[in-house]
């Protein structure tokens, strides 16, 4: 039976109560990515930095999974072979929708680094700056979500993943950060069937296979549906 290969961005939680990036709005309206998301805007401003993590931190421990995590949890749970979760969002959403072995490849808002060792732990709600290591005491910590100019996480055991998918399916991200961008192109190499599922066509829409345009709580129960019907 088929491998299942799903990338999620920001749109997945949307109607959760997150806020997307690159929406009316979104993130990347309110703050510079430069002095939020860089190394060097860490290194200029911790304080601001850890503020941004910590309002997303907060905000993110109150919402709940909606129907399209709960959805993808059920596509794990029920279909026949491997069903692979690569999200590029740092919100556990997808976790607290009952899905498993989620790989975060730009992080997580609830995990805590330190700079100096590379010791990770369980961030508190909010993080403060000079905050010493439980592993190396220096004060070092900073939020373990990957910025701008830094390697994503797990990129050998995602591109082992694509390389074996049957189906890849980009559900909510707008497709212009890279190297997720470029994961439908991995999978196709491969040749497996993609499609993309998003409110609106995006810029690399063309370059799927199939698409379904919608709310993510209403198109990726459909698109689950679908499979699981398709498998009896
Ligand atoms: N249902 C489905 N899709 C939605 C919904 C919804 N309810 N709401 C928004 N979307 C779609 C938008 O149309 C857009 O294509 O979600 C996408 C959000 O795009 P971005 O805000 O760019 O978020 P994302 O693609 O996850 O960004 C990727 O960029 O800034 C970095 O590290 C950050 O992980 C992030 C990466």
């Amino acid at each position: 039976m088929e491998k299942i290969v799903i990338l999620t961005g920001a749109g997945i939680s949307a109607e959760s109560g997150l806020s997307t990036f690159r929406d009316e709005g979104g993130l990347w309206a309110q703050h510079r990515i430069e002095d939020v998301a860089t190394p060097e805007g860490f290194a200029r401003d911790p304080d601001l930095v850890q503020d941004f993590y910590n309002a997303r931190r907060v905000q993110a421990a109150q919402v709940q999974p909606n129907a399209a995590h709960q959805a993808l949890a059920r596509l794990q749970s029920e279909w026949p072979s491997e069903v692979v979760i690569v999200t590029q969002n740092v919100d556990s959403l997808h976790e607290a929708g009952g899905a498993e072995n989620v790989i975060h490849m730009h992080g997580r808002l609830d995990g805590a680094l330190c700079a100096a060792c590379g010791h990770r732990w369980a961030a508190p709600p909010e993080m403060a700056v000079g905050e010493p290591c439980p592993a190396c005491a220096e004060p070092t910590a900073r939020p373990d979500v990957v910025w701008f100019g830094e390697m994503p996480y797990h990129m050998e055991e995602i591109y082992s993943h694509l390389s074996s998918a049957s189906v890849f399916a980009a559900i909510g991200t707008s497709g212009q950060v890279y190297p997720a961008a470029a994961f439908v192109h991995e999978a196709q190499a491969a040749g497996a069937h993609t499609i993309e599922i998003n409110l609106e066509p995006t810029m690399g829409t063309s370059g799927f296979d199939d698409r379904l345009v919608g709310k993510a709580t209403e198109t990726v129960p459909q698109w689950v549906n679908r499979l699981l019907q398709q498998k009896d």
